[in-house]
């Protein structure tokens, strides 16, 4: 059977007024990923800030395989790394060097080789940090929860402002870290990366737990129904009430920002041809009509009314 690494009840951490974490309790088995998922001041920085002894919490329990952060802070020390969104370097060291320092701190650290060539910066070992881009900084900070080669490991939005390959690349080397057993915690806005890396996740939203489970359970849990998305053909408010209330599907969703209208249903047929008709009664002309099946996204579109990332 697999254990809990980490153990999180009732968790409150606030800032004066601000209950960025407000009241949330977790497991993380021991060798899997697990992910918190959120929109920006969903408190996902807080909590890893909190589990790993570097923010003050205000109440609840952790445990760190059996650690507390707040008692036994030198003992988290050595069994976790963390990766943080805008971590402390220093500008005139280089990536070699910069690994090595962080190496040093731990009891059995990874090879800083290893974790240069994982993370592909081996180009880049001698450059100064002060010389790195915004994505290879990032792969540096990454680099840096590697090294320590810790029992837990927390990333903190890996992969945002990476591109595309880069963002592959990197799901690799923590899907490669879980193979190595490590038990990992992860937060990201990506739902992609979620449902690619995690084994149970989270979905929060101002500091409290909105949903919980494995990324296909969320989904099927909130959708037996198939997703039929297009372009909004600049329909008016007034037509778009008249749209709901023809009933083509159970919910119609107007995602501001994007301008694209979603309908859930169980009659795909249906829907279609009724949106067909609608639409072309009015004058307008349907565009880059999708059928799909539900993701995470309309799961929090769902569960909050709107996107993630808006
Ligand atoms: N050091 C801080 N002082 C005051 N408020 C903070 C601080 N850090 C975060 N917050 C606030 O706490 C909330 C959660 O922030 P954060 O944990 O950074 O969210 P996320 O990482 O999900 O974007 C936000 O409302 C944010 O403005
Ligand atoms: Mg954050």
């Amino acid at each position: 059977m697999s254990q809990s690494g980490i153990v999180v009840k009732e968790l409150r951490t606030y800032y004066g007024e601000i209950k960025a974490v407000d009241g949330i309790s977790f497991e993380v088995q021991e060798g899997s990923i697990f992910g918190m998922l959120g929109p920006n001041g969903a408190g996902k920085t807080t909590t890893i800030e909190t589990i790993v002894g570097l923010t003050e919490r205000k109440s609840g329990q952790i445990s760190v395989f059996g650690y507390d952060p707040v008692d036994e802070i030198d003992e988290i020390k050595k069994i976790v790394g963390v990766q943080l969104q805008s971590p402390s370097l220093f500008p005139r060291l280089t990536v070699k060097e910069t690994i090595e320092l962080f190496a040093s701190f731990y009891p059995e650290p990874k090879e800083v080789s290893e974790v240069i060539e994982k993370l592909g910066l081996e180009k880049k070992a001698n450059t100064r940090v002060s010389d790195l881009s915004g994505g290879q900084r990032h792969r540096l900070a990454v680099g840096l929860a590697m090294v320590s080669n810790g029992k837990a490991l927390f990333f903190d939005e890996p992969t945002t402002g990476l591109d595309p390959q880069a963002r592959r690349q990197l799901w690799d080397v923590i899907l490669s870290l879980k193979k190595e057993g490590k038990t990992i915690f992860l937060t990201t806005h990506y739902m992609d990366e979620a449902e690619k890396l995690c084994d149970e996740l989270l979905i929060i939203d101002h500091g409290k737990i909105i949903a919980s489970g494995s990324p296909a359970s969320l989904i099927k849990e909130s959708f037996q129904k198939t997703a039929v998305e297009f372009l909004d053909p600049d329909f008016s408010e007034e037509e778009k009430r008249e749209l709901l209330e023809l009933n083509l599907a159970e919910r119609v969703n107007y995602e501001t920002g994007k301008n694209r209208i979603i309908l859930y249903t169980n009659e795909v047929s249906d829907t279609i041809k009724g949106l067909i008709d609608f639409a072309s009664s009015k004058g307008k002309k349907l565009k880059d009509v999708m059928v799909r099946n539900p993701t995470l996204e309309d799961v929090f579109i769902k569960l909050t009314g709107r996107g993630i990332r808006e």
